[in-house]
């Protein structure tokens, strides 16, 4: 599990991690912004867009593997829409990461002409990698860079921390520091931070979480509760769709009572592992 999951965020933090993305904007040629697949509005960060303003931006549906297929295709079509490349990648297993370096080169197309033409040529391109904790940005980072951390170097304008990585003589990646926060006073995105186990669920209680998800699944998966617990019929309450995982899996308290608790924890463990298929909780315009 990921350790940057208990993350705290605090108003200073967030201003200075603000003012590093602002000062370090100005030094790179595009931004790539590393989402989940499964939520890919929850896992963005509220204010990066405007810290970024007009740089050019691509998305990276980073764990797709874990995502609904045709979920992915809508996102993807939706960028499109809205004038942003969007990449599905599995930062796991590199899957999609050979499309990077040409999304890269073709959101850049314009600079890499005008480069051409003054005869600035073989200058590496400077991406900046941000997302919030736990899309996958550190597994990215490693993927497509592995080992190839650059030595500190004093750029005048560069904020300490910055870590460079080269991919090849043509693209560099930047990790900065500071960790970037979700929308998180918005009560359905920690909710789906919390189902993909970006954030603690101490701080949410379990059951209820686990019954939150169950709800979700019986309106958009139904299918896969019936192929993973043979479950064909479904009740009004969450609370007795609970029960009966709990029966089907013979999670039982004395006195003969549904262990609830057990079955929540496997609920949520059984999604954030994949084990009821690939599923995506946000899509486009709805
Ligand atoms: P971060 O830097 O953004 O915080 O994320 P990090 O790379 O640490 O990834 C968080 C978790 O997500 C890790 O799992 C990582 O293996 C997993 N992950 C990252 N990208 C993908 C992907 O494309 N597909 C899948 N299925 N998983 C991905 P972990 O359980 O915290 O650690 P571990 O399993 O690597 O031990």
């Amino acid at each position: 599990m990921s350790n940057t999951q208990n993350i705290q965020w605090f108003p200073g933090h967030m201003a200075k991690t603000k003012r590093q993305i602002s000062e370090t904007v100005k030094i790179i040629d595009a931004v790539a912004e590393i989402v989940d697949a499964r939520i890919p509005i929850s896992s963005r960060n509220p204010d990066l867009m405007g810290i970024i303003g007009n740089k050019p931006h691509i998305i990276l549906l980073n764990k797709c593997d874990m995502a609904d297929s045709k979920a992915t295709e809508q996102w993807i079509d939706f960028y499109k829409t809205h004038n942003t490349m969007a990449i599905p990648v599995d930062c796991k297993s590199g899957k999609g990461l050979n499309l990077f370096k040409e999304t890269v080169k073709t959101v850049l197309a314009d600079k890499l002409k005008a480069n051409k033409e003054k005869g600035m040529i073989g200058k590496p391109l400077r991406v900046m990698a941000v997302g919030i904790p736990n899309v996958g940005k550190s597994s990215f980072i490693n993927k497509i860079a592995g080992n190839t951390r650059a030595k500190v170097e004093n750029r005048p304008g560069v904020t300490r921390g910055n870590q460079w990585f080269t991919v090849d003589k043509e693209l560099e990646l930047l990790d900065t520091p500071g960790v970037l926060w979700p929308k998180f006073e918005d009560e359905t995105v920690g909710e789906h931070l919390a189902f993909t186990g970006a954030v603690t669920d101490r701080i949410i209680d379990t059951e209820l979480l686990a019954m939150r998800l169950l709800e979700i699944l019986v309106e958009k998966y139904p299918k896969m509760l019936e192929e993973r617990f043979k479950m064909t019929e479904f009740c009004e309450e969450p609370y007795d769709n609970l029960c009966f995982l709990a029966k089907k899996r013979g999670m039982m308290i004395r006195g003969g009572e549904a262990d609830t608790l057990r079955a929540s924890n496997m609920l949520l463990e059984e999604f954030r592992n994949s084990k009821l298929g690939r599923i995506t909780l946000e899509v486009p315009n709805a």
